[in-house]
């Protein structure tokens, strides 16, 4: 059995300059630590990152002083405000991608536009785009929603970084039918199109994918989606020990890829761990 690793698999720009800009704040600093939610979606960095003394609190009011590292996916500017209302240190860690959507749903409302996030409603980084587009401003996730929406004849398009073009392409062309005036501004990063890209094309040449990340990680779920399309078995797991040897019985290639917050040594883990359980297939 040959195991074979997409070219673009595990951490993305974004996600790595988040982690160095939190090790050097603990270096930094003596004051405690602190993001919005994880500071990125994989549990076992997470763990790493508590350690060293960033911890994950749900809201503001569970911080007494200390530092506010800004995640990745951004904050709405409210939030913002509020922590330095509260006297925090912000370190703002929102990567550069998810901001140049965050300014062109600005430049949008600005010009009178209606703004149409296309992701997750959940999902916080569409929080944070919703919350400098303005009140009139809404998410969608597919085509069926459009149906339901009351939207204005002048809409501004942006989209969640992680997305995948082609659905945002659909969701373009059924609005160009309702709507008098469509702009958009295709805001999915280089980073997503060059996972989703390398391990598409790696899934194409092998019997089956397994998929390395956090569960609670929406770009891994959406890579895992969008292999599944290419009608060979895939399996998202985040530890190698989640790994079933019937899943590669009578095998001989197998795909490996991580999502943009999957460190390498994990994937490398459970490369190795695949041998091994091969063997016993
Ligand atoms: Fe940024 Fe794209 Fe990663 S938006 S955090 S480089 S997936």
């Amino acid at each position: 059995m040959k195991i074979y690793v997409a070219q673009h698999a595990g951490f993305c720009f974004g996600v790595k300059r988040a982690l160095e800009i939190a090790y050097e704040t603990v270096s930094k600093f003596k004051s405690a630590i602190y993001t919005l939610g994880p500071l990125i979606h994989n549990p076992q960095v997470v763990e790493q990152l508590q350690e060293e003394g960033i911890s994950p609190v749900s809201n503001l009011d569970e911080i007494g002083d200390g530092i506010l590292i800004v995640r990745s996916h951004g904050l709405p500017p409210s939030v913002i405000e509020q922590a330095e209302e509260k006297g925090l240190i912000i370190v703002d860690a929102t990567c550069p991608f998810v901001k140049q959507a965050q300014k062109k749903a600005r430049l949008l409302t600005q010009d009178g536009y209606q703004v149409l996030v296309f992701g997750e409603m959940e999902h916080p980084e569409v929080k944070g785009i919703l919350g400098v587009a303005g009140k009139k401003a809404i998410c969608m996730s597919n085509c069926t929603d459009l149906r339901n929406l009351r939207l204005s004849n002048r809409i501004g398009v942006v989209a969640q970084t992680t997305q995948s073009t082609e659905t945002l392409a659909l969701v373009v062309s059924e609005l160009v039918k309702t709507a008098n005036e469509v702009r958009v501004f295709n805001t999915i990063c280089t980073s997503t199109q060059l996972h989703q890209e390398s391990s598409l094309k790696l899934a194409r040449k092998v019997d089956c994918m397994v998929v390395v990340g956090g569960k609670n990680s929406a770009n891994t779920k959406r890579l895992t989606n969008l292999i599944d399309k290419e009608g060979i078995p895939v399996y998202h797991i985040e530890r190698e020990d989640e790994l079933n040897k019937d899943w590669f019985s009578g095998l001989l290639k197998i795909g490996l890829t991580g999502g943009a917050s999957t460190p390498k040594w994990l994937i490398k883990r459970v490369s190795e761990s695949i041998k091994a359980v091969g063997r016993k297939a």
